[in-house]
């Protein structure tokens, strides 16, 4: 075999290097400038290794790939090439919208052939690894990278999980690249939403919470795993051997490349975990830590620890051959270069056919919070205002572009223009920036907005405002949009709110104030054709929400699968009762928006919910059903959800979970019955005794459009 074959061959200081990852750019001169003023220079690397490293970082281009391989195997001695990994989160150079938004289309096929479409764009520009999908489940929006996940739930996580990884891989074929899971674990559970914070959670939260969607990855084949910055049970996730070592290689059999993220290393001093980065090398390593993402302590002190005896050159050779067989597997081995192609990706990347896919998910995943019949607007519409800080912009195709570009995006205005032409009249009413105050476009707006028969006003954040390290204190609207808001109304009632953001916003002065709210998230490349289809009826809104959109701040963390508490707000209790039960003075407990709320421009009519039968034996089945009929004007889809309740357990139980969905196509008139089956695994939780089993007892069942849906049968697991 290849990869064993070259280790053989390589010297321990060979080996040390091939577990170190740099950047790109480091090799993108051949004088060595870089690595002596660049970013690199302060890791102190040896000058005589320097091409011995394993992995680069950060790369678009399909040139400066074949510059960067070729300066590397020019300068290298033992010319191992390395393997290209780049931050492909939602698309390479056609960008498709946020992960929030893809997994709200609650379509997992959606998930998959958007993975593969940046996967081929990206395998043209020599890349060979993405560090995707992000799996942490999210419950603060106040967290600037809800928009990468796929929001609250675990079971919803693990199937987009599953089909990103197998959309990025396929078959590992030319126009695939492999998967990096991460954040491994539970990096979305950072304290009070702040990026990097401390995280606290139980084993019993982690096991069924947080590490489903990271074990459905590891199922799925994912070929990486990256860890957390943070910790678990106060290790450092870089260092932490228990869940590195005995969890994912140990339990879940996973033998693939563990990475740390970006300095993690040697971040473990910070945390006050380690004194100095030859500990840092040494907790890592313990832990079957693979490469290390800039930061020096392998390349510094592993060679120190095996002549003390402390790490066994078994050990790097374990992690160098996973290393190596990645990029066996890759073809990298035999191909440097891999599925680079210039012209190939020129023809390809932002091509009419990729972003046909993303105007497509764009569609698929915006969320119609709100119809007072007046969506879909006539095409036939003599004038129509598109006013707004975000109506005339490409900066909406949401953070963590990758290659995507901003003037490659259709705005919201072209998007229009593209269907009513010059009917269409633009005002930019405001500035974007959280902290405008500026209110001196108003007047202009209010004007055009006066003149038209409808307006569609594009409100919300900057792409800026999310991704990492970009938390907010803040998730409301600035005071300024309102403003424009409000002046518009009293000239012009026919307003649509687009909403663009890479979190839930607390929106409930929105939702009391406008008329129609269409939330695109942050839609990608193609984000203005997509508004305008979805506005002008070409397409129908289905998406919903998979993170709870709170009413305020003040009620955040707020999701749908919580327990009940021992005082459970109830409507019928009396004051004295309400006082004293988990509630609050000044605020309802129910968010906005539930956890998989969305309308569409149709109705959908729910009857002959039913259950095959109301006992299940262990190893047996039975089926929850529904009719799902198209009462309304326009056909459409509906993802319809079944949820169960475990009334009793030897833990407590949350008050639903969501064991299975199913998004559905009707004509108007048309009819469908929906399917659900339960089984002994559907009933599967982490009991008292540590292990994941189903207890008998009695379980609710639920099937509907949101998870405010109601139970309709009870059914009783028996041995
Ligand atoms: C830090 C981020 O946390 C991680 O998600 C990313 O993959 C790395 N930087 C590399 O860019």
């Amino acid at each position: 075999m290849k990869a064993q074959e070259i280790l053989s061959k390589m010297t321990l200081e060979e080996k040390i290097y091939h577990l170190v990852q740099m950047t790109t750019m480091t090799y993108l001169k051949t004088d060595g400038t870089n690595i002596v003023t660049g970013p690199d220079s302060t890791m102190k690397l040896d000058k005589e290794y320097i091409y011995d490293v394993g992995t680069l970082l950060n790369l678009v281009g399909a040139q400066t790939m074949i510059d960067a391989q070729t300066n590397f195997l020019n300068g290298s001695k033992r010319k191992v090439p390395p393997v290209f990994m780049q931050d492909v989160i939602h698309g390479h150079r056609t960008l498709y919208p946020i992960n929030l938004g893809v997994a709200a289309s609650f379509d997992p096929k959606l998930a998959h052939d958007v993975a593969k479409m940046a996967a081929k764009e990206a395998s043209l520009d020599g890349v060979g690894v993405t560090f995707a999908p992000m799996v942490d489940l999210v419950r603060d929006p106040r967290w600037g990278r809800v928009m990468e996940s796929s929001g609250e739930d675990p079971y919803l996580n693990s199937q987009m999980a599953k089909a990103t990884v197998e959309g990025y891989q396929g078959d590992m074929g030319k126009y695939n690249i492999a998967a990096c899971v991460k954040h491994f674990a539970a990096y979305g559970a950072a304290e009070a939403g702040r990026d990097y914070n401390t995280v606290d959670v139980s084993e019993r939260m982690l096991r069924e919470y947080y590490l489903p969607s990271y074990k459905a990855a590891v199922d799925a084949g994912v070929k990486m795993v990256m860890t957390a910055f943070n910790i678990v049970d106060s290790v450092p996730c870089s260092g932490n051997k228990w869940l590195v070592k005995d969890v994912l290689r140990g339990e879940w059999g996973f033998d693939g490349v563990v990475i740390s993220d970006y300095s993690a290393f040697e971040e473990m001093i910070d945390h006050g975990y380690c004194e100095d980065k030859k500990e840092c090398a040494y907790r890592a390593m313990e832990a079957t830590s693979d490469i290390e993402m800039m930061s020096p302590c392998y390349a510094n002190h592993l060679k120190e620890l095996v002549e003390e005896g402390k790490i066994s050159v078994e050990q790097i050779d374990a992690a160098v051959l996973r290393v190596l067989k990645l990029k066996e597997e890759l073809g990298v081995l035999d191909n440097p270069y891999r599925s680079v192609n210039v012209e190939e990706a020129k023809r390809v990347q932002v091509g009419p056919e990729h972003r046909a896919i993303a105007r497509y998910a764009a569609e698929e995943s915006a969320v119609l919070l709100k119809n007072n019949f007046i969506l879909p607007l006539s095409k036939d519409i003599k004038s129509v205002a598109v006013i707004g800080p975000n109506a005339d912009t490409g900066a909406i195709h949401g953070d963590w572009p990758c290659g995507g570009k901003v003037d490659e995006t259709i705005t919201v205005l072209e998007g229009v223009k593209n269907i009513v032409g010059d009917r269409a009249v633009y005002a930019k009413g405001c500035n974007i920036e959280y902290d405008s105050t500026d209110e001196s476009m108003i007047d202009e707006a209010v004007e055009v907005a006066r003149e038209a028969d409808a307006v569609i006003l594009c409100l919300g954040e900057h792409q800026s405002y999310s991704g990492e390290g970009n938390c907010r204190t803040n998730i409301e609207i600035p005071r300024v949009q309102y403003k424009l808001l409000d002046k518009i109304l009293e000239v012009n009632k026919n307003v649509v709110v687009a909403l663009f953001t890479g979190r839930p916003l607390a929106i409930s002065e929105l939702d009391e104030k406008a008329p129609a709210i269409l939330n695109m998230w942050m839609p990608g490349t193609e984000a203005g054709n997509a508004t305008a289809n979805l506005i002008f009826g070409n397409a129908n809104p289905s998406g919903k929400i998979t993170m709870t959109f709170p009413r305020s701040l003040g009620q955040v963390p707020i999701y749908y699968n919580a327990f009940n508490t021992g005082r459970p707000k109830l409507p019928e209790y009396d004051f004295n009762r309400v006082r004293f039960t988990s509630s609050y003075l000044d605020s309802p407990n129910s968010p906005l928006y539930p956890f998989g709320y969305g309308l569409s421009y149709t109705e959908f009519e729910y009857s002959d919910l039913k259950l095959s039968a109301d006992t299940l034996t262990r190893g047996g089945k039975i089926i929850a059903s529904a009719k799902i009929k198209n009462v309304g004007k326009y056909k459409g889809k509906e993802a319809v959800q079944f949820y169960i309740h475990d009334l009793f357990g030897s833990v407590v139980r949350p008050v639903k979970e969501l064991k299975g969905f199913e998004k559905i196509e009707l004509d108007v008139g048309e009819e469908k019955t929906v399917e659900f089956e339960i089984t002994e695994e559907t009933l599967k939780f982490w009991t008292k005794d540590m292990k994941f089993e189903a207890e008998n007892g009695k379980f609710d069942v639920f099937i509907g459009k949101s998870s405010a849906c109601k139970p309709f049968a009870t059914f009783e697991l028996v041995d």
